[in-house]
């Protein structure tokens, strides 16, 4: 039995500004996955995670989550399922306990304990003292651990992750992607990962996808980025490791 993939892009195309940013392209995802999404400044990869996360709906074509065309979905359900941590994470004013509490909002029936808070703050190398601190003092990179606690929280089915380490130092980038990836394997998460660290996702990710301005050109393993065919790709990968 095949089992349904988590997302399908079904020649879709997004146009912004009569640009086509996304050319009628078509990728299926399977539930599982750890993919790294790679390409040059513009190539469209954080349209592709808008697109999956609802927050824009393609020009042509269709994305279908789990089957169903996503545009027919409750958009609420469809973002607590599909978690994205973005490029330059929205923190609220307030403490980070309040920033936790922020998509828990409309779940009448969630609380949590400091204990449990405490719990998902350590998960992403933050500490209990953080709990009661101002959010927007927290450094770029804490602010982007805080993002992503708030996100795993929903234990969401999807994770889509734009550039999550790009402000953190290598080693706690490391850290954490250990800690996604534990996750993705003990509950079957599915990660899509923006990134420019190419070495660090291939330390990750199992797939790679490599997009240039709005075509997907590689989709394969690790000899995608290790042994690249194509020239384009090649001066990619070896231009963005300067
Ligand atoms: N709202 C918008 N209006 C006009 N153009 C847009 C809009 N959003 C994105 N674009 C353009 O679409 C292209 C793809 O953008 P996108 O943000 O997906 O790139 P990216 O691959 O994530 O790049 P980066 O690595 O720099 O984050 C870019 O040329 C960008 O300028
Ligand atoms: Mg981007």
């Amino acid at each position: 039995m095949t089992k349904t993939p988590i997302f399908e892009l079904d020649h879709t195309t997004r146009i912004e500004n009569d640009r086509e940013i996304l050319k009628n392209v078509s990728l299926v995802f399977h539930p599982g996955e750890f993919v790294a999404l790679l390409g040059p400044s513009g190539a469209g990869k954080t349209t592709i995670l808008r697109l999956f996360n609802g927050l824009d709906s393609p020009s042509a074509g269709e994305i279908r989550y789990r089957g169903e065309n996503i545009l027919e979905l409750p958009i609420t359900e469809l973002r607590r399922s599909v978690g994205m941590v973005f490029q330059t994470p929205a923190i609220l004013a307030g403490t980070v306990r309040e920033n936790l509490f922020i998509f828990q909002k409309w779940r009448k029936d969630f609380n949590a304990t400091d204990e449990e808070l405490v719990e998902h703050l350590l998960r992403v190398g933050l500490s209990a003292d953080d709990l009661n601190r101002e959010a927007k003092s927290l450094s770029g990179g804490e602010k982007q651990r805080l993002a992503l606690a708030r996100t795993l929280m929903n234990n969401p089915n999807v994770l889509l992750l734009d550039e999550p380490t790009s402000n953190l130092d290598p080693q706690l980038a490391q850290r954490i992607l250990r800690r996604i990836k534990k996750v993705q394997e003990e509950l079957g998460l599915t990660v899509i990962m923006v990134s420019h660290d190419h070495q660090l996702a291939a330390k990750f990710a199992q797939r790679f996808i490599i997009l240039i301005d709005g075509e997907v050109v590689e989709d394969g393993d690790i000899s995608v980025i290790e042994n690249p065919q194509q020239p384009v790709v090649r001066s990619f990968l070896n231009g963005a490791e300067d």
